[in-house]
């Protein structure tokens, strides 16, 4: 596991989007695994740039987002669909067909997992998986818990997961209940992960999930046993690291 801690967010951002860029030049058709949340905007913002510049492709590449809330439309703000167009895909020489994730508003939502897991069987493997972390150690929005599920599947979020998440949405109550996340199986399974995490109130759980002991209470640190995980922290998500 490679941990970088960086001084300045800047420089995280600038970090993060050179490995997006770095992949999508050395392989076009790299499949890129995305996350939503706080943390990877300001990378993608910078990839914008970047794309811009006219110094990375996104024609051949194709992207498997992580998860998305349960009963929120596309057109909803706070949906990942909505999100990922805002902060990246709108923005870059995508198509929709090459871009692929959960749809929360599926009427039969088991046979939607299937359909993501196929899709994804289909592509093989994630050449890069982009990762934030949760308070709790969630990674994609698998919970902690006795054990963790393979593929995609429906999660009950916790309440911490909702408080954390209610800052995106008008009230508290309107942060759906349920999401559809790619499993943990899924998640190792691809060739290299990129986990970022920016912020003292995650010092902690950084510390329990790079440092502590591997459990599936503490789902990040199952990456422990990935063979090739790069880690990007800002100095006080790293502030407690041995
Ligand atoms: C988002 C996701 C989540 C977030 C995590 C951290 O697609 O899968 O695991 O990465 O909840 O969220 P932020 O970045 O908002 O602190």
């Amino acid at each position: 596991m490679n941990i970088l801690t960086f001084r300045s967010n800047e420089e995280l951002n600038k970090a993060g989007a050179g490995i997006l860029t770095g992949m999508l030049q050395t392989n076009p058709r790299a499949i890129l695994g995305l996350a939503t949340g706080s943390t990877p905007i300001g990378i993608y913002e910078e990839l914008v740039q970047i794309y811009r510049q006219g110094l990375v492709s996104f024609s051949k590449a194709t992207t498997f987002n992580l998860d998305e809330y349960v009963g929120l439309d596309r057109s909803h703000p706070e949906s990942y669909y909505y999100f990922m167009q805002k902060h990246l895909l709108g923005h870059v020489n995508v198509t929709p067909e090459q871009c692929h994730i959960p749809n929360g508003m599926a009427t039969n939502l088991e046979e939607e997992c299937q359909r993501y897991d196929s899709l994804l069987e289909q592509a093989k493997q994630i050449d890069l998986q982009l990762l934030g972390l949760g308070h709790n150690g969630h990674i994609g929005f698998n919970e902690p818990d006795h054990s963790l599920i393979r593929g995609t599947h429906v999660v009950k979020l916790r309440e911490q997961t909702r408080e954390a998440n209610a800052r995106f949405f008008n009230t508290p109550e309107e942060v759906p209940s349920h999401a559809i996340t790619m499993g943990v199986g899924t998640i190792l399974k691809a060739k290299m992960i990129l986990l970022v995490v920016r912020g003292i109130d995650k010092a902690d759980i950084v510390k329990q999930a790079l440092q502590g002991p591997i459990t599936t209470e503490v789902p990040a640190s199952l990456l422990q046993t990935h063979p090739h995980v790069v880690v990007l922290l800002d100095s006080e998500a790293g502030s407690k690291l041995a």
